[in-house]
């Protein structure tokens, strides 16, 4: 059986813990788009692991992981997280691959993505996480980009860093008044990263088609949500690659055809960090209620989630791009507590009524939305592993909100524990 994990709102839905529960069934766990602007955060025997590159399923000892050709590699940050892993006695060796296809971060990249950032009117702001990935993916569509593989060929990458940095230099200079970057310092540096990459570097591809011909299981492990892919999601308020169910093909060279189940992962309400629409947010007061009980704080920045209510518009939006079989309901527990919940079912605009997800970014930012009302329920529910322990109004809230997406709810996390979960 291969999977697909995708993250249907927009991020931090709880993939962390979704991988680390189903990496069990699988023999491979692949990541295919995003970088280390990801947060994954999972909690194993109380210890809790927050990776942003190397695919969760690392913590479970006997599984091969792989970065797939369509994540950007910072090294920096690979290093820092394999290190972390040794730290706390998990090895990789043997077992983690990197594309030889995968695009490269670069200092100038992450100088950009900051420059552009604090750049005022001047361009948009995004509310990135800072890590280059905008610019990186920028420079692999541009075709300024420089793979993996290329640093295993200095000569090569020396040729192709001077023509590359001679331009990013331009840049920087000529629009940010930036002394620009020293090739000597890059060059000398990512030399040495590579060395210390070759061992891991494969043509992966070729060993997921080779590890399906044998039957082995691959779970392939989303980053990001639905609604911040760079081609389906709130545009231009997006991540720069494919976060939903195509970037897995793409970014790892399998075919469609390989593919068994897509798994969308939600929360029981929604949450965004940086800018952008989002129209089920919630009022002053719940807002900061929700994100003190959710620990509403982004893994990879510390930022501030917005929350709200949740959106089934946006919901069966991510069901019909990729082609959900199944829901798994995330910290259904931060809303115990909560006297009326609400579900935002359609957005009003212009005296028009939308009930499919409107592109239009001015729309999304200025509806009004539908809602529908339920009542909520008291009880904690984070010793609750059965359907049946639970209230019956949470009981009516997921029947409700399965009914809504149109996607049966196989999954419930009741805490961030791998045993806080209800397989329904
Ligand atoms: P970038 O991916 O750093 O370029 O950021 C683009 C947008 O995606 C910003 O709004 C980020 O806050 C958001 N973003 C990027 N990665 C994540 C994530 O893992 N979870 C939630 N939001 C993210």
């Amino acid at each position: 059986m291969n999977r697909i994990l995708i993250g249907a709102q927009w991020g931090d839905e709880g993939k962390g813990k979704m991988i680390d529960l189903l990496a069990e069934k699988s023999d491979i766990i692949v990541r295919f788009q995003g970088g280390n602007n990801a947060g994954h955060t999972v909690c194993v025997n109380g210890k809790k692991f927050i990776l942003h590159l190397i695919p969760s399923g690392i913590l479970h000892r006997n599984k091969v992981c792989v970065i797939g050709n369509g994540v950007v590699i910072d090294p920096e940050a690979f290093f820092d997280e394999v290190d972390m892993l040794l730290r706390s006695g998990i090895s990789v060796k043997g077992r983690l691959f990197v594309s030889n296809q995968a695009h490269l971060i670069f200092p100038y990249h992450r100088l950009l993505d900051r420059l552009k950032e604090e750049g005022g009117k001047r361009t948009t702001k995004i509310g990135t996480t800072k890590r280059g990935i905008g610019p990186c993916y920028a420079d692999k569509v541009a075709r300024l980009g420089i793979r993996v593989i290329d640093l295993m060929n200095p000569d090569y990458f020396k040729e192709r860093l001077q023509n590359v940095l001679e331009e990013r230099n331009l840049t920087l200079r000529k629009i940010y008044g930036h002394p620009g970057l020293s090739f000597k310092e890059i060059y000398t540096q990512y030399c040495r990263f590579g060395e210390k990459l070759a061992p891991f570097v494969r043509d992966t591809a070729l060993y997921l088609y080779e590890a399906s011909e044998k039957r082995k299981k691959i779970l392939f492990e989303g980053a990001q949500g639905t609604l911040l892919d760079v081609d389906h999601g709130t545009y231009p308020y997006v991540t720069s690659s494919n976060a939903s169910v195509g970037g897995a093909i793409s970014g790892t060279g399998v075919t469609p055809t390989l593919i068994d189940r897509v798994i969308g992962v939600v929360k029981a309400y929604t949450t965004r960090v940086g800018e952008g629409p989002f129209p089920t947010q919630f009022p002053p007061g719940l807002l900061e209620r929700i994100q003190k009980k959710g620990e509403e704080f982004g893994a990879t920045t510390g930022r501030p989630r917005r929350c709200g209510w949740f959106d089934v518009v946006i919901a069966r939006h991510s069901a019909r791009i990729n082609g959900l079989d199944e829901l798994a309901v995330m910290k259904l527990d931060v809303l115990s507590g909560v006297d009326r919940l609400k579900i935002g079912v359609g957005y009003r605009h212009g005296g028009k009524v939308y009930r499919n997800y409107p592109a239009e970014t001015p729309i999304l930012e200025k509806c009004e939305v539908i809602y529908e009302e339920l009542p909520g329920w008291k009880e904690e529910i984070t010793k609750v592993r059965r359907w049946k322990g639970l209230p019956t109004n949470a009981k009516r809230y997921l029947s409700r909100l399965e009914k809504l997406v149109g996607v049966p709810v196989k999954i419930v996390s009741v805490g961030s524990d791998r045993a806080q979960t209800i397989f329904l």
